[in-house]
């Protein structure tokens, strides 16, 4: 059973789908720690439901981000984990942090990379830009993460449709229910599987 970390730092509606799919699709991970980069996160509230260790990590506390990925990988270390999951973890993680877990984080962005990805594309900014350009087709993408934001290897894709009369709002629902839910739990039982 390898030991999974979850960043998150707002709701944690994909924390939720990965704590539901224990036991059912998720079988070769558990989580065993969720970390925020805020303290009000909700997601918070759910590890906690679900009896998860939780650790809240400040950049600001921390002074600078070098100092704030030191942090982080000892909570790591200290909790001897296998793998991390960024669930709507919205601050970017520099070299000095990914390259310590070549092909061991994983990140799900709301759109199909290369589209509307990047530095600035985060939560419903993303969801904007799609409608902006009037894609017919949108959807949810589960990446391994390196130094370029959104840039690492491509584990899953999920396409979903856009509707007439979508708002952001609408959108995101639509993606988090048809697409990031489902293909999150997968992809990282699968990078769990292959380890
Ligand atoms: C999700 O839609 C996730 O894909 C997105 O933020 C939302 C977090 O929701 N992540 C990004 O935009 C990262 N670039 P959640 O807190 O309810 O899981």
């Amino acid at each position: 059973m390898k030991r999974i970390a979850v960043f998150v730092s707002g709701g944690g509606t994909n924390l939720q789908a990965l704590i539901d799919a224990q036991g059912t699709v998720l079988n070769s991970g558990k989580i065993t720690l969720v970390v925020a980069n805020n303290a009000d996160a909700y997601a918070l509230e759910r590890a906690k439901k679900a009896g998860i260790a939780t650790e809240v990590v400040l950049k600001k506390q921390c002074g600078s981000q070098a100092a704030f990925e030191e942090r982080l990988k000892e909570v790591l270390t200290a909790h001897g984990i296998d793998i991390i999951v960024l669930a709507g973890f919205m601050t970017i993680l520099t070299e000095n942090f990914t390259s310590c877990y070549p092909k061991r984080i994983l990140n799900v962005h709301p759109s199909l990379i290369p589209s509307f990805c990047g530095e600035g594309f985060y939560g419903l900014r993303v969801h904007q830009a799609a409608l902006d350009y009037g894609v017919k087709v949108t959807g949810a993408t589960v990446h391994f993460v390196n130094e370029i934001p959104d840039g690492g290897e491509i584990i899953a894709q999920k396409a979903v449709y856009i509707e007439d009369g979508d708002t952001p709002e609408t959108l995101q629902r639509r993606v988090m229910e048809q697409a990031e839910w489902i293909l999150l739990p997968e992809a990282a039982e699968k990078v769990c599987k292959e380890l």
